[in-house]
C-alpha cells in the first residue's frame, strides 16, 4: 500500500525566531528561506508581519524570492493584522494567510477578555476576511489542547464554514500527552461535520519533552500537516523538530504508512545553517543531528558496529547529509573547486559572492593547512550573509601573557568612519571587549561567552558565540577565525550590530 503524504509546515522563521536569542536579520531569514525551499518543505511561515516594520519587510522579501513552497503570514484575528499580512505575502507564488485566536477558557478570560460567543463571531469574521484575499486560509485555535472539546468543535466547524482550508490544533503550552492528543484529533475528525473540507494540522510545543511524540501520535490519528522547526527551536522549550518528525516517518514508514517530500540528504546542512545563523551550537546529544548521534563509544557497541552497522544504527549519517569530515580545499585549490564544494553544500552564490568567499578561502589557507566543509560554511556566513554593518572590525592587535598587562589596540569602522583605541583588561578577551565598547560608546552586559573549535587540530578555526544585553534587549553574535581573540572581537561586534538593529526596529506587537 502506498504511503499518504504529510505536509510539512515549517515555522522556524516565525515561532522559531521567537525563541530567546534566535533573532535573524532579513538577509539571514532569506538565506534560510531559500534553504527551506530546497529542503522541500510545503509551507514556510515567514513571520508575523503586523509585529514590526522589520518583520513585515522580511516576510515581503521572502514571499518574493521563494520558488516552490507556500508562504504563510501569521495574523491575529483582526482586520488590521489580516490586511497587513496579505500585503506582505501577496507577491508570493502560493500565499497563505494563517490567522489564530485562543479557544481555552483561561486564554479567553484572562488574555482576550472575550466570551465564547464573541470568539466564535471573531473567528468567522477573520476567516471570511482572509478568504476575501485568498482561498488558502489556515485557522489555529490557540491553546486547543486545554480547550473544552465541544466548544473547540464549534470553533473548528465555524472556521471551516467561513472558508478555512487548514485547521491547526496547537498544543501551545506543551501540556498534552500523546494518547490524549491523538484522542482529541480523532474526536474532531468524528464530530466536526465539515471536517472533510480541511486538512488537520498540529503544532506541538516541547515543555514536557513530548512535542515530537505528540505530533506523531496526532498523525496516527489522522492529522496530515505538522508544524515544525529546524532543530526544534521555538518559544520556551521549542517546537517539534522537523528533522525528528521527518526521520521518524521515514525510518518507520511501514508503521506509519506516511511520507513527506523532504530531501532528507540536506537535513543536516539545513540545521547547521540555522545553528550558524543564530549562533547557537547544536547540542551533542540532539537526536538526528547532534555530534554524538552517530558516535559509538561503548566497546560492545563498537564491536557490534564493526560486525554490522545495523546492530546499533537505525539510519546512516549520509542519509541526513552528514558527510565524514573530509579535507575539501587547500592552498592550491582554484575557484572551480571552491564553487563545486559550495554547490555540494547547497549554496547558490552570485559570481561576486563566490569571489568574496574564494578570497577568504585563500586568506584562511595561508594560516591553516586544511580547509574542511565546516570551515567553508563559516566563511560563507562571515563573508556573504553578514548584513551591512554599523560597526566593522578593521584591525586588531592583542598582547597577553603571564608577564604582560593584557592590552588590545583596534581600529573599527563606525557608520563609515575609521576610529581607533587601546584598552586594558584582565585577560585578552576582556581587553578587546573593553576597547570595542569604549570605542562605540555602548556598555552592554555580557551574558554568555562560548568558544568551539569548528574542526579538529590545533590550527582549527575558533567559533565564538556571545550574548549581550542592553536596555532589556538581548542579542547573540557569532564570529569565526583561526585566532580566537579575533573571533571573539568579531562575535562581540556582530552582537552589537544586532542590538543596534533591534533598537531601530520598532516593535508593534507580539504573538
Ligand atoms: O503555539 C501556538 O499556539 C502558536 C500559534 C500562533 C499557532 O504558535
Ligand atoms: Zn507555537
Amino acid at each position: 500500500m502506498s504511503s499518504e503524504k504529510v505536509y510539512i509546515f515549517d515555522t522556524t522563521l516565525r515561532d522559531g525566531e521567537q525563541s530567546p536569542g534566535a533573532t535573524m536579520n532579513t538577509e539571514e531569514k532569506k538565506r534560510l528561506a531559500r534553504q527551506l525551499d530546497s529542503l522541500g518543505v510545503d509551507v514556510i511561515e515567514a513571520g508575523f508581519p503586523a509585529a514590526s516594520e522589520g518583520d513585515f519587510e522580511a516576510v515581503r522579501e521572502i514571499a518574493n524570492i521563494v520558488e516552490h513552497a507556500q508562504i504563510a503570514a501569521l495574523c491575529r484575528a483582526t482586520d488590521a493584522d489580516i490586511d497587513r499580512g496579505w500585503d506582505a505575502i501577496k507577491g508570493a507564488k502560493y500565499p497563505r494567510i494563517h490567522t489564530f485566536l485562543a479557544t481555552s477558557d483561561i486564554h479567553m478570560r484572562h488574555k482576550l477578555g472575550m466570551s465564547r460567543e464573541e470568539v466564535i463571531a471573531a473567528v468567522k469574521k477573520a476567516v471570511s476576511r482572509a478568504r476575501g484575499y485568498t482561498h488558502n486560509v489556515e485557522f489555529s485555535a490557540e491553546d486547543a489542547s486545554r480547550s473544552d472539546w465541544e466548544f473547540l468543535r464549534q470553533v473548528v466547524e465555524t472556521a471551516i464554514e467561513a472558508g478555512a482550508t487548514t485547521i491547526n490544533i496547537p498544543d501551545t503550552v506543551g501540556y498534552a500527552q500523546p494518547e490524549e492528543f491523538a484522542d482529541l484529533i480523532r474526536y474532531l475528525r468524528e464530530s466536526v461535520k465539515n471536517i472533510d473540507k480541511a486538512v488537520i494540522s498540529v503544532h506541538c510545543h516541547n515543555d514536557l519533552g513530548l512535542a515530537t511524540a505528540n505530533t506523531l501520535a496526532a498523525l496516527r490519528a489522522g492529522a496530515r500537516q505538522v508544524e515544525v522547526t529546524l532543530c526544534g527551536i521555538g518559544e520556551r522549550a521549542g517546537n517539534a523538530a522537523l528533522e525528528e518528525v521527518v526521520m521518524a516517518l521515514h525510518v518507520r514508514e511501514s508503521y506509519y504508512g506516511l511520507k513527506t517530500d523532504i530531501k532528507k540528504e540536506i537535513l543536516y546542512p539545513a540545521c547547521r545553517l540555522l545553528s550558524m545563523i543564530i549562533g547557537m551550537p547544536i547540542p551533542a546529544y540532539k537526536a538526528i543531528i547532534g555530534g554524538n548521534a552517530f558516535a559509538h563509544e561503548a566497546g560492545i557497541h563498537q564491536h557490534g558496529i564493526i560486525q554490522n552497522r545495523l546492530t546499533y544504527e537505525i539510519m546512516t549519517p549520509q542519509s541526513i547529509g552528514r558527510p565524514p569530515s573530509e579535507l575539501v580545499l587547500g592552498k592550491h585549490s582554484g575557484r572551480h573547486a571552491c564553487k563545486q564544494q559550495l554547490d555540494s553544500l547547497g549554496y547558490k552564490l552570485s559570481p561576486e559572492q563566490l569571489e568574496l568567499v574564494f578570497e577568504a578561502v585563500k586568506r584562511l589557507a595561508d594560516k591553516k593547512k586544511q580547509i574542511f566543509l565546516e570551515d567553508l560554511e563559516a566563511l560563507v556566513l562571515e563573508e556573504v550573509y553578514r548584513i551591512p554593518d554599523k560597526y566593522k572590525l578593521k584591525y586588531l592587535c592583542s598582547i597577553s601573557g603571564n608577564m604582560a598587562i593584557p592590552t588590545a589596540t583596534l581600529k573599527m569602522e563606525v557608520d563609515g568612519h575609521d576610529e581607533q583605541i587601546s584598552e586594558f583588561g584582565v585577560g585578552p578577551v576582556d581587553a578587546v571587549f573593553n576597547a570595542i565598547s569604549k570605542l562605540v560608546g555602548r556598555h552592554p552586559k555580557l551574558l554568555r561567552f562560548s568558544i568551539n573549535a569548528i574542526t579538529g587540530g590545533t590550527d582549527a578555526q575558533g567559533e565564538v558565540t556571545v550574548k549581550l544585553e542592553e536596555s532589556s534587549k538581548t542579542a547573540i553574535g557569532r564570529g569565526s577565525d583561526p585566532d580566537i581573540i579575533v573571533a571573539s572581537a568579531k562575535a562581540y561586534i556582530n552582537a552589537l550590530n544586532r542590538l543596534a538593529r533591534k533598537q531601530e526596529d520598532k516593535v508593534w506587537a507580539r504573538v
